[in-house]
Parts: C-alpha cells; sequence; structure tokens
C-alpha cells in the first residue's frame, strides 16, 4: 500500500514538475468536449473583432485561444506561412497543435484551419518544429511536379502511466500548406533521453543535404543531424554546454549571414533558447558566432569566459524562429519570435486569446568593436502600414518633461525615430503610454551608456509577480548620439537601439486612454535632433 502510495505520489510530481518545467498547467478538457474537426477549427466561426482590449493592431494573433512559438516558417507560392503552436480548445497551453495563418506581407494575416492537430489516439503533442519546402521532391512524398511543403516536429508523447518522451516526425503537404498527412513511419528521429526537441531543418546548399539541428534541453546541448531525404537521419554532432546554461535549452535555429554584406565573408548563426536564466529574467533568446565545416559548428564567440550574446535584452521574445525558402532574389533572412515569456504566459491578462508573435525582423551581422554581432531590424514592409507623420526638429529638453500631445505626438498604435544628442544630461528618455496613473519609462544614462526599460508601473502587473521590472542593456553611443527605434502597439513596445544593435521586446497593459508621450532629461539638458511619428494603421478588418 505504502509503495503504492509512494509510487502515485511520484506520478503525480513528475506530471507536475513536467508541466511546471514548461511554466504552465495541462488544460482540462472544455465542458461538452468533442474531438472532432469542427470543435479544433472553432476559432474560424469565433466572434471576435479584433478590438478587444489589448488586442495587438499590426502582431499577428490567433483569433481565440492560446498560442507559443511560431513553427514551420516557409515562404511557398508568393506566401509566406506561420504556423505556431496553438491549443485550438482553450486559452491556457495544452493540446499542442500546429495553428496555421498566411500572409502576402507577413503583416495581413488570413487565420487557416488547424494544420496539424493533437493527436488524439497516441496522445501525441505536436511540439515545435520547422517546415520545408522540398523541391527536389527528395521525401517523395510530393507528385514529382508541386513540391510538397514537409512539416519537421516534435511528437510528445503521453503514455498510459503518464510519463511522456519525445522524438521527431513528418506531417507532409501537397496542396501548398492546405492540409497535411503525417508520415505512417513517425516518429523518424529518436535519442534515448525524454527531452528531445524542437528540430529546425533547412537545406544546406554547400552539403547538397538538408541539415536539421535539434535541442537536448536539459544537458544544454544542441545536436546535428544531416539526411538526404528528410526520412533517414545521420548524426553528426554535438554543441554545447555554452554559453548561458541557467535554464534548458530550446528552439534552436541555425544559419549563415554575410558580414557587413560580404559575400565573400560569411559566419553562422547558432540561435538557441534558454529558459529561465536570461538576461531579462524568465526565458530568453541567446546566440553564437562561428564556422561549420560540414559536421561541427565551430564557434568564435562568446568567448569561454565571456558573457553570452543576448538576441533581446526584454523580456518577451522567445523561440524565434527564421522563414525557410525566401527566394534568392529577396535575399533577406526574417524572423519572429513569440511575444511572451514562460514565467507569467499564461496569465497574462488577455482574453480570449493569450500571446502575439513579434514584428517580423530581418537579421545581419555587423562588426561591432572587431566581432561580428547579430543585429536585427524591423523589416521594410512595415513601411506601408504608416499613416499620418509628424516630424520635429532639434527640441531642447533642459531638465524638464516635455509633452508630446501638444505637437499632435500621442496614441497607442505607431512608429517613433529619435536621434539624439545626450549633451550634458546625466540621463534622459521617453515616457510612453502615459496617463494618470501609468507609464511605460525608456531612461539613458549617459555616463554608463546603458539603456533601462522600466514597466514597473505600465499598468496591469499584478497577475504575476515575476512582471513588473525594469531591464538594462549596454548601448554606447554612435558618433555621440543615440538611434532610438521604437514600435508600440496596444500591449507592446519593441525598441531597436542604435539600428537594431541592441533590441527590447517587451508586453505591457496599460488602459487604452493612457496615450500620453513625453521626453524627459536630468542633470543638464539633451537635444531630440529629430524626432519622426507616424501613426500604425491596423492589419485587421
Ligand atoms: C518552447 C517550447 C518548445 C516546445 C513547445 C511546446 O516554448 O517549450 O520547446 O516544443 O514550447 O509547446
Amino acid at each position: 500500500m505504502k509503495s503504492q502510495l509512494s509510487l502515485i505520489c511520484s506520478i503525480i510530481i513528475f506530471v507536475f514538475v513536467s508541466f511546471s518545467l514548461m511554466g504552465c498547467d495541462r488544460t482540462a478538457e472544455p465542458a461538452g468536449f468533442e474531438y472532432d474537426a469542427d470543435q479544433i477549427n472553432r476559432h474560424l466561426q469565433a466572434d471576435v473583432d479584433f478590438k478587444e482590449r489589448y488586442r495587438p493592431q499590426y502582431h499577428f494573433t490567433p483569433r481565440i485561444n492560446w498560442m507559443n512559438d511560431p513553427n514551420g516558417l516557409v515562404y511557398y507560392n508568393g506566401e509566406y506561412h506561420l504556423f505556431y503552436q496553438y491549443n485550438p480548445f482553450g486559452n491556457r497551453w495544452g493540446f499542442m497543435s500546429w495553428g496555421h495563418a498566411v500572409s502576402p506581407d507577413m503583416l495581413h494575416w488570413e487565420h487557416r484551419p488547424v494544420a496539424i492537430p493533437y493527436g488524439k489516439e497516441q496522445e501525441e503533442g505536436i511540439f515545435s518544429g520547422s517546415a520545408v519546402a522540398d523541391h527536389g521532391n527528395t521525401s517523395g512524398f510530393g507528385d514529382g511536379i508541386v513540391p510538397p511543403i514537409v512539416a519537421v516536429y516534435t511528437s510528445h508523447y503521453t503514455r498510459n502511466d503518464g510519463t511522456t518522451w519525445q522524438a521527431q516526425s513528418l506531417a507532409y503537404s501537397s496542396d501548398g500548406g492546405n492540409s497535411f498527412v503525417k508520415y505512417a513511419g513517425n516518429p523518424v528521429l529518436e535519442f534515448d533521453d525524454p527531452d528531445f526537441r524542437d528540430p529546425n531543418v533547412s537545406w544546406i546548399d554547400d552539403m547538397g543535404r538538408w541539415l536539421m539541428v535539434v535541442a537536448l534541453p536539459t544537458q544544454h546541448k544542441v545536436q546535428f543531424y544531416s539526411s538526404d531525404n528528410l526520412i533517414d537521419w545521420e548524426y553528426l554532432s554535438d554543441f554545447g554546454p555554452a554559453g548561458a546554461i541557467g535554464g534548458i535549452w530550446e528552439c534552436p535555429d541555425f544559419f549563415k549571414l554575410p558580414v557587413d554584406g560580404d559575400p565573400d565573408n560569411q559566419k553562422w548563426v547558432l540561435h538557441v533558447d534558454l529558459n529561465p536564466g536570461s538576461i531579462a529574467g524568465g526565458s530568453g533568446s541567446q546566440y553564437f558566432i562561428g564556422d561549420w565545416d560540414g559536421t561541427n559548428f565551430i564557434p568564435a564567440s562568446p568567448a569561454e569566459d565571456d558573457a553570452p550574446l543576448w538576441v533581446d535584452y526584454g523580456t518577451d521574445f522567445y523561440a524565434a524562429i527564421t522563414w525557410n525558402n525566401i527566394p534568392e532574389e529577396d535575399g533577406r533572412r526574417l524572423w519572429v519570435g513569440w511575444s511572451n515569456n514562460w514565467s507569467y504566459a499564461n496569465q497574462i491578462p488577455t482574453y480570449p486569446w493569450r500571446s502575439m508573435q513579434s514584428i517580423p525582423r530581418s537579421l545581419h551581422l555587423k562588426t561591432i568593436d572587431g566581432e561580428a554581432r547579430l543585429v536585427q531590424q524591423p523589416v521594410e514592409e512595415l513601411k506601408t502600414l504608416r499613416r499620418q507623420h509628424i516630424q520635429l526638429l532639434h527640441l531642447n529638453i533642459n531638465e524638464e518633461s516635455l509633452r508630446l500631445d501638444e505637437y499632435g505626438i500621442e496614441g497607442i498604435a505607431y512608429e517613433m525615430q529619435l536621434e539624439v544628442d545626450p549633451s550634458d544630461a546625466e540621463n534622459f528618455g521617453l515616457r510612453l503610454r502615459s496617463g494618470e496613473k501609468e507609464e511605460t519609462v525608456i531612461i539613458y544614462n549617459t555616463a554608463t551608456e546603458t539603456l533601462t526599460l522600466d514597466r514597473s508601473l505600465s499598468g496591469e502587473t499584478e497577475f504575476s509577480e515575476w512582471f513588473a521590472g525594469s531591464y538594462d542593456a549596454p548601448a554606447p553611443l554612435q558618433n555621440g548620439k543615440l538611434q532610438l527605434h521604437l514600435f508600440v502597439d496596444w500591449s507592446s513596445v519593441e525598441l531597436f537601439v542604435n539600428n537594431g544593435k541592441t533590441v527590447f521586446s517587451i508586453r505591457i497593459f496599460p488602459d487604452p486612454s493612457s496615450t500620453g508621450i513625453e521626453l524627459f532629461s536630468n542633470g543638464g539638458g539633451a537635444v531630440v535632433e529629430k524626432l519622426d511619428f507616424w501613426e500604425l494603421a491596423s492589419v485587421w478588418k
């Protein structure tokens, strides 16, 4: 009896630990739960107007229910496909499936039926992964005319005793992503570890083969595999532990970029996420730069004793992956990340959906202090959303607070660019989304050349003890100036500093009436040499 009890206790603890490792509880099956196509796709019928409190206006959100990581980003036949971790049945993590949306420009999205639903028969969660366009029909899943889209995802199986294991599986689409069929021989790749997930596959020209990078989260490792046909995978190498290892490693991506735009000087970027232990607390993103010899990743930075390289200094950028199959004439490396944090993801106060994806960004390598570093820039397409434009030149901010509504500058969905000369100010900055009782503050400390984003008083914060806080990043002046490029949406701030050398992404939940924008300086005056403000249009009809 005693041993049965302790077995039951161990199972309960195991299940609890597994799900709290994910930072969330499993959603209970909703009342009247029917596991059929109507239920799975009820989001398409849901009565939503995209004007709900906190609903982002130019970021992707599902119509209803829970979303996490972007999955299977692939460009195909003139459309960007966004698959994503989705719970068709509720507004918390659970019943993981691949949701689906398509867009001509990564901004205007059409919500589609769920692409790969949770597998009820095998209790198979469809965890994160990638998708490729198999132009050579190497998999044999196509008809030899239309290239199939092949999704490579993690099957998260739950056994009868409640224990779980993970392996890599395939599903393919012969109709351009409208419908998917699971490969009968799944899973195609297993490893002796219950945590083995998030396969990211791409075609590597130099190798003439598919390359997969996949995480061993609790070992702080990624593994590389290669394949001729997406079905049979050959083990190549391990990388890690390295860099930041204060949490599990998830959602790797691996790609090559020219340094300073020079096609003869290319470096590989290994991006891998961390939960918790990130720079702003909780989950976040780090990267490594190095070379690829066809078998091994050889990292150049960070050097062994150096600080990790962070993709984002805010709290809300995770699990980003890049689009596959972008046409050569475009040539950009593009990604979106999940704008949330596992520390409080299931608690953010939005209904009837939860989570958004970041704005799409292009990725570049730039030499900074002699080393290649990842730089992110908002995609050009965002300019199409610009509406009313206001420009201000040579504003002296002298130990005062200047409200910009006097100039017609205020709002809750906008883009703003500033070039600031700190002059003799000890610090200067901006208050955004300010209202009677709230504000989100950006402060630049001239002596330490550090930028701080403070959301302690940003609005609703008390839903989680992990939410309120302020976050710092190094931001050295460039020729004596600071460049700020801001994207504010109804419940988010994305800040690109010095042309994307430092990036912050955070969610905030202020009152819709908090539209104020103020400039301030302390301990001396700063000069805003140029300020451009654009209202941004909603992408939802
Ligand atoms: C990252 C992650 C992945 C996993 C997915 C499950 O946010 O934990 O590692 O595949 O979410 O939803």
